[in-house]
Order: structure tokens, then C-alpha cells, then sequence
């Protein structure tokens, strides 16, 4: 264990983050200080550089909360109160999360559903658009974390484009953002959220969106919550810089620090590589004890990594679980719903040698459990 009683987190969330990235929260700042409302919109302006936007034409909202909170916001305040009609397009937990906040809102809606190990097919979505374009808003996830395959942003972003020019394209961008490039220009995309405890390793407890600003000013009015709509936090900020309500001062002071981080790793590309190095040693030594991958490797991201539970009558999950856990090494139960997985998380502040450490772990409880190596089936 190291010398804070830290665990290695090998999850989808919340993630581990540096030493310095916690130390700069200590400090208590005031939500009107000078310091903190710099800090906002230093953040702001970061997110937009690193959204590869300019603050000409995008803006960037931060909102209170989870990641949930922002992908609510979006969805409360860009929906239009009548005749809105939402097309979302799902392939697992986070896509289908989707569906139930517009169920809750009242806002009428039709889910396209795709295979969960399968990436979001281009065609079929073309073919509905043809068909149906009746859409006020499309919402698509980049990285949909619940098996880890990437979904085909731009395509999907070129036909809403084609088909319904006047529609909203919402990209949920969670646990690819800062990691994973994307175009947003390029790819149509007039709303993406994220929070601050994904690839860009800050502490939890707010998220936000970066919204194309002439799109998000149209929708002013169309809320239907106070606390989550959008425009409304932007007009808020817009006017002193503050925040409308209670800020989360000390996870802003940490994300600051997390943005200074991720720069000097070389941004986008730096993290990214340092997460396709992280994935590259988790599936090389998975494979080498026979695991096998649910997703195939054309649809598959380089977040996380969905694992089929063995077929070996000495493995038992909770006990594996237990047993990594005892390391120090934290993974996380599956989350699709057609089949018995495990994930295996290689983002946050997680390095090459972490997973090294994290197979040698593996490896141990195996032989613990009494499950020769390599696996067979
Ligand atoms: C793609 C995606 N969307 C939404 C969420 C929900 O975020 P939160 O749990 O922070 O509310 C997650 C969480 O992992 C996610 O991966």
C-alpha cells in the first residue's frame, strides 16, 4: 500500500489522481475571491483549448455535480418544449441513461438500440434518418464505458447534419475527453459533457459542458429545472464570473492543477498515449493468461477493457474482486447486460508500471484461486 493508504483504481470511476493535484485543494477560498473566480475562468478557457474550440464560438459551462448532472443540464435545456422529439442512440448504461432522463423530463424520445460489444452502426443510423428526421435533437456516447467501445462521433455527426441540419448533435464525452481527440466543428457537435474525475484526473465533484454558444442561447427559457439549466449557469458566469449557487471551490483549485498536468504531459496526444501504453500491457497480459476480451478490436477503445468471466469452475468473481482488492488493486464488475464480465479501467493516474504491477497481482490471485495458466476453454 503506498504511504497514504491509497488504492491502485482500475475502474470507470471515480479515479485516482497526483499527489499534487490533492495538494492543491488544501486551500479554503471564498466563491467571490478574486483568486477562485480566476481560477473558473482559467478552467473555462482551458476546457475550450483543449476541446480544440474557440471561445468565439464555443463556451463552457461547468456544473455543480456528477457527470449525470451535466448530461441532464444538456438534455433539460436544448430539448424545445414543444414538439421536441429526441434521437438517441444507445449501446449500453450511459446511452440508455440517456433515455430514462428524457423519460423523466416527459420529453418524447425514440432509442435506436445497437449491440453492447458492437460499435454504433453508421448505416442503420442513416437508414432511420432517411426514413424518420422528425428530431429536434441527436445524442450519441463518444466512449460508452459500460464495455469500452468507441462510437463513430463524426459519421454520426455528418449525417445530422445531411438529414436534420437544424437539430442539436449532444455528444456525451465522459470518459473520452482529454484523452480521445475528436473534432467538434469538424464532427457537427453542438453540446459535449464531461467531468472532472475522468482522463483529465481531477478530483470528483463537478462537470461540465462545452456548448456551442449561439446553439445554447437559443435555448434560453426551454429548461425545466432551475439548478441544471444551462443557460442559466452561463448567464450567471457570464455576468461576475461567480457561480449561481454553492461552487465546489476546492475540487476547481485541484482541477486547475490537473489542467497544468495534462498539458505538460503534451495534452490530448500525451495522455492518450500514456493511456494506449496503460491499455497495450492490460490486454497483452491478459491475453497471455487467456482471458478473453468481450469487444473485438475495431470496436473497442482504449479506456477500458471488458473481460469474460473465465470458464474455469475455480473462478468466482467476488472472491477475485476480494483478492485484487487485498493487493490494493481496485477493478470493477461488468456492466452490459447479454453477458458475465468483468472491466478493467486504465485511465486516471495510472502508469505503465501500474499495470505491470496490476497482471503480476493477477496472476498471483489466479494461482491462489487454483487457476492454472494459461486459461483454457
Ligand atoms: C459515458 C458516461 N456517461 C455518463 C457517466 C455518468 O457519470 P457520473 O457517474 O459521474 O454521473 C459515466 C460514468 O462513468 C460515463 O462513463
Amino acid at each position: 500500500m503506498s504511504a497514504l493508504g491509497n488504492k491502485k483504481l482500475f475502474t470507470p470511476g471515480p479515479l485516482g489522481v497526483s499527489l499534487t493535484t490533492r495538494q492543491a485543494l488544501l486551500k479554503d477560498l471564498g466563491s467571490r475571491d478574486t483568486e477562485f473566480i480566476n481560477t473558473v475562468s482559467f478552467i473555462r478557457q482551458k476546457l475550450l483549448d483543449i476541446a480544440g474550440v474557440s471561445s468565439h464560438s464555443f463556451t463552457c459551462v461547468p456544473m455543480q455535480g456528477s457527470g449525470t448532472f451535466a448530461v441532464e443540464a444538456v438534455l433539460t435545456t436544448t430539448v424545445p418544449r414543444t414538439n421536441g422529439k429526441v434521437l438517441v442512440l444507445e449501446n449500453g448504461a450511459y446511452g440508455k441513461r440517456i433515455g430514462q432522463i428524457l423519460k423523466v423530463l416527459g420529453v418524447e424520445n425514440t432509442v435506436l438500440s445497437f449491440d453492447e460489444d458492437k460499435s454504433i452502426d453508421v448505416g442503420v443510423v442513416k437508414d432511420h434518418l432517411r426514413k424518420d428526421s422528425l428530431y429536434t435533437n441527436v445524442s450519441i456516447v463518444h466512449c460508452e464505458t459500460s464495455a469500452g467501445v468507441f462510437n463513430p462521433v463524426s459519421k454520426i455527426g455528418a449525417l445530422v447534419k445531411k438529414y436534420i441540419p437544424d437539430a442539436y448533435y449532444f455528444v456525451d464525452a465522459m470518459s473520452s475527453f482529454g484523452a480521445v481527440p475528436l473534432d467538434l466543428e469538424d464532427s457537427n457537435v453542438h453540446f459535449l459533457v464531461s467531468s472532472a474525475n475522468k482522463c483529465l484526473e481531477g478530483v470528483p465533484g463537478f462537470s461540465y459542458a462545452i456548448a456551442h454558444k449561439e446553439s445554447l442561447l437559443q435555448c434560453k427559457g426551454r429548461a425545466r429545472s432551475m439548478s441544471l439549466d444551462l443557460v442559466g449557469q452561463y448567464e450567471g458566469l457570464s455576468k461576475n464570473g461567480q457561480f449561481r449557487f454553492t461552487p465546489p471551490t476546492h475540487t476547481m483549485l485541484a482541477f486547475k492543477q490537473a489542467l497544468i498536468e495534462h498539458e505538460e504531459e503534451g495534452g490530448v496526444v500525451g495522455r492518450a498515449n500514456r493511456y494506449k501504453k496503460n491499455n497495450a500491457i492490460l490486454k497483452d497480459g491478459m491475453k497471455k493468461f487467456g482471458f478473453k476480451e468481450l469487444v473485438n478490436d475495431n470496436d473497442q477503445g482504449y479506456i477500458i477493457t471488458s473481460y469474460h468471466y473465465p470458464k474455469n469452475s475455480n473462478f468466482n468473481f467476488q472472491d477475485f474482486y476480494a483478492r485484487l482488492n487485498d493487493k490494493d488493486q481496485v477493478i470493477y464488475p461488468g456492466k452490459v447486460t447479454t453477458a458475465d464480465c468483468f472491466r478493467i479501467g486504465n485511465i486516471g493516474h495510472l502508469y505503465p508500471e501500474d499495470m505491470t504491477n496490476l497482471i503480476s497481482c493477477i496472476e498471483e490471485v489466479c494461482r491462489d484461486m487454483n487457476m492454472s495458466l494459461p486459461l483454457v476453454e
